[in-house]
Formats: C-alpha cells, structure tokens, sequence
C-alpha cells in the first residue's frame, strides 16, 4: 500500500508508540482489503469504551490496555492520546439512568462511568446512540468517514452522500487515531453506484411501509446497490432511517438510492452512472405480505409482554408522537414498554417534558443501548412486540423471544391493552 511521508512517520513511530500500532492495523488491514492508499478521515463513530464482560476484566489493568488490546489490536499496552479526528461514541450495553431496569450490577455502570469519563478526556464524544447524525453528527456530502453500526453506516451513504464502509472496533479505533482509514468500498465513486432496480409497485407511505420495503430489498439484493424507483411522495427522516436498518439486517445493503430523492440520485440514470441494471425486480402486494409474514413468523401468543420502540433510535419529533399517542393514557398492567432514543435528545427540555408524559402513563424512556444489543429486556418477557424490522428480525435469533413487527398504532394498542391485534390492511 502506498503511504504518504506523514503516514510513513506514523508507522515509524515518530508520533508516538499509539499511533504506530494504530497505523500498522491500518496498514495490514488496507492490504488485506488490497486498497492501494489511505485516505484522510475527521469523522469516525466508533465503540471505544463499553462496559462489556471483557472490558470489567480489563478494566483492573486500565483503559489504555482496553483500547490497546481491542480497539488497535496490539498486546503491548500502549498510552491512549487524545483522538486525531473528530470521534463520537456509538451505542452501549447501559442505560446510565436506567440501569436498574435493565438488571445490570452497580459495579457494571460503575466501570461504564469511569470508561466514559477515561475516553471523553481523550476526545470522544460521548453520543452513546445508533443514530449519531440524529443529535449533531451529520457528515456532508462526500466527506470520507470511518462508521460502525450497519443502520448507521447505510444512512451515512445513502440519505447523507459521506462514505464510509461498515468498519469494526479495530479500524475505528485506529483511525480516530491516525484520522486515515483505507480507501476502498464505498469510498470509491464506481463502488457507490446502483447495480439492482427495484419498481415499487406499492405505496410506501409510513414508517411501517418502508420497513416491509427495506426488509424485502435487503433480502433479494443482499450486499448489492438497489435503486428504489416509485416511492412516490418524499419519505421522512424516519422512514429512511427504517429502511436502511431492515435492508441491512436482512441483507448487506450499505448503499441505496432512491430516484428522485437520495442525493447521487436526481435521475435514475444517475444512480447507475450511466450504466444499466443488472437484474430488475418489482415489490409489488405478494412481496410486501411476504415481508410481514416473515418478520412475524417468530410470533403465536397474543399477550405481550413487552413492547419496544426506538431502533433505530428514535428523534426529538417521534419521541413527542408517542408522548401524544400516550397522552392519558396507561401501560397495561402486564406489559412493559420502553421507547429508545439518545441521551441528548433525552435530556433536551422539550423532550422531558415528552419524557414526563411517557413516563406518567406507566412506560419508560431509555438511551444508551437497545435490547438487540444489551439482550436486556423486562424480567419474564417471552412475547415483544416493535415497529422496527430490524429489532423484529434480530430479537427471536439473539434472545429466543416471539415477536410481532407492525406500525406505531399496532404498538400503542398493543401496550394499553396488553394484547397483540395488529393486521396487515
Ligand atoms: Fe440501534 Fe439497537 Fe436498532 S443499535 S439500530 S436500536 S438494534
């Protein structure tokens, strides 16, 4: 791979011992992906500290060795200095107010304080969520960044225009320190071109609609660039923000376009930079009941147990729909329901006052984490229901739990009367 003289000083060594084993992951990773350069980086949302079983144990020997060991792959401890580019925190396992809630030990959120406290003195921002560009993280169009998290990564490149790969822990890790990150993928303008199209058939016109979209898209593209042509009227924030997560849980996808609304997309010629499809599929009503019928198939009980909203996690705006839907309202006495959303947004004023609402009838306002991620759910949850596809399709395979995927109002039904009704209309 080829290095500039400043990556070549790094890899020496000349800018500290951290950072030659950061440059060094680099390059061996660069190489493994047969990239022939670096390239410069000031945005990077990655996992640096969480209080994970691994972390407890390595915390008795300090963060530097934490961050040596898995965030630059190397076993000699090195010091951690400050980050290079610009880096936020992604999501954890603990909700650092609701801790109790999830069953997590004292000790636990203990090391996560100090864990925080250790890397925000080294320059991360503490966002804590899935949704960095939701509370002050929004690349601009074409700016090189270096992303975790799949639903995350597919809203960075589709819905914004930056690019970035899904990076891991360790390439995040070295880049916040080296601000570089190897130039492959969809870093690389012919790699972010549409291959597939898709002829929406049907109208997508809630969050639920685009769910069933992106869950189907996912699952016949796989890893490929789908162009949606047909949507029709321009999605919201949050419609998008569901259907890059179920595309990429149910298949790869990292980059979309949707003709007409996604920014590499004015055209449909556009998106496939003047070439043409490789395949062509159609979504029409038999492809969306397919969606709904496989995102429930986990499902049999109708009592639920638990009822969880907020994955990705949900905005300032949405957090106040579902204050409104629970306004006087109360949580069935046999269900529990938690609605995630970032601690920024949490902590804002207008959206305590949301909180206050959501609270009074009887659910809870969580950030910091999501069940897929911390599996901590209610005590005795056996049946969930979620308007998220991607919760829907990770929540039976990680925990075992049934769940029902359907809208927003099938949830509230579901959480004030503690039974599952929800129906594709
Ligand atoms: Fe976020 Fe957890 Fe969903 S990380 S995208 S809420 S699975």
């Amino acid at each position: 791979m080829r290095l500039t003289d400043a990556e070549k000083a790094m890899l020496d060594g000349r800018h500290g011992p951290a950072k030659a084993r950061a440059m060094d992951l680099l390059v061996r990773y660069g190489e493994a992906l047969d990239a022939e350069r670096l390239v410069e980086t000031k945005n990077v949302a990655g996992t640096m500290g969480s209080a994970t079983p691994f972390m407890r144990a390595y915390a008795e020997r300090g963060f530097d060795s934490v961050f040596s060991e898995f965030n630059l792959d190397s076993r000699e401890v090195v010091e951690t200095p400050p980050m290079e580019a610009a880096t936020c925190q992604l999501i954890s396992g603990i909700d650092m107010k609701n801790w109790q809630h999830q069953g997590v030990s004292r000790e636990l959120v203990e090391t996560q304080e100090r864990s925080e406290t250790f890397f925000a003195s080294r320059g991360v921002n503490m966002m804590a969520t899935c949704t960095p560009y939701q509370v002050g993280n929004v690349p601009v169009r074409d700016e090189h960044c270096a992303w975790m998290e799949s639903s995350a990564v597919v809203y960075c490149n589709a819905v914004l225009g930056a690019r970035t790969n899904t990076e891991g822990r360790e390439s995040t890790g070295a880049a916040s320190l080296t601000g570089r990150i190897p130039y492959w993928g969809y870093h690389c303008p012919e790699m972010r071109r549409a291959t597939d199209l898709m002829r929406v058939r049907v109208p997508v016109e809630d969050m639920m609609e685009w769910g069933l979209l992106g869950y189907h898209v996912g699952e016949v593209v796989q890893d490929e660039v789908p162009a949606l042509q047909g949507t029709g009227r321009a999605p919201e924030l949050a419609w998008l923000k569901h259907f890059g997560a179920a595309a990429s849980s149910s298949g790869g996808i990292e980059m979309y376009h949707v003709v007409g609304v996604t920014p590499e997309a004015p055209t449909l010629e556009a998106a496939f930079g003047g070439g043409t499809p490789r395949r062509v599929f159609d979504y029409g009503m038999d492809e969306r009941r397919s969606a709904y019928e496989h995102l429930n198939s986990s499902a049999r009980d109708h009592a639920v147990d638990f009822i969880m909203l907020g994955c990705p996690h949900v905005s300032a705006e949405q957090l106040l729909q579902v204050a409104a839907l629970l306004d006087g309202k109360r949580v069935h006495e046999n269900t529990s329901l938690w609605v995630h959303t970032p601690r920024d947004i949490r902590e804002s004023a207008q959206s305590r006052v949301a909180a206050d609402t959501i609270r009074r009838a009887g659910a809870m306002v969580m950030s910091d984490t999501c069940p897929a991620i911390s599996r901590a759910m209610p005590q005795g949850t056996k049946v969930v229901a979620t308007d998220s596809a991607k919760q829907a399709h990770y929540l039976p395979a990680i925990t075992g739990v049934q769940t029902w995927f359907g809208s927003l109002d099938d949830c509230m039904e579901a959480a004030t009367t503690g039974r599952w009704s929800g129906s594709l209309r």
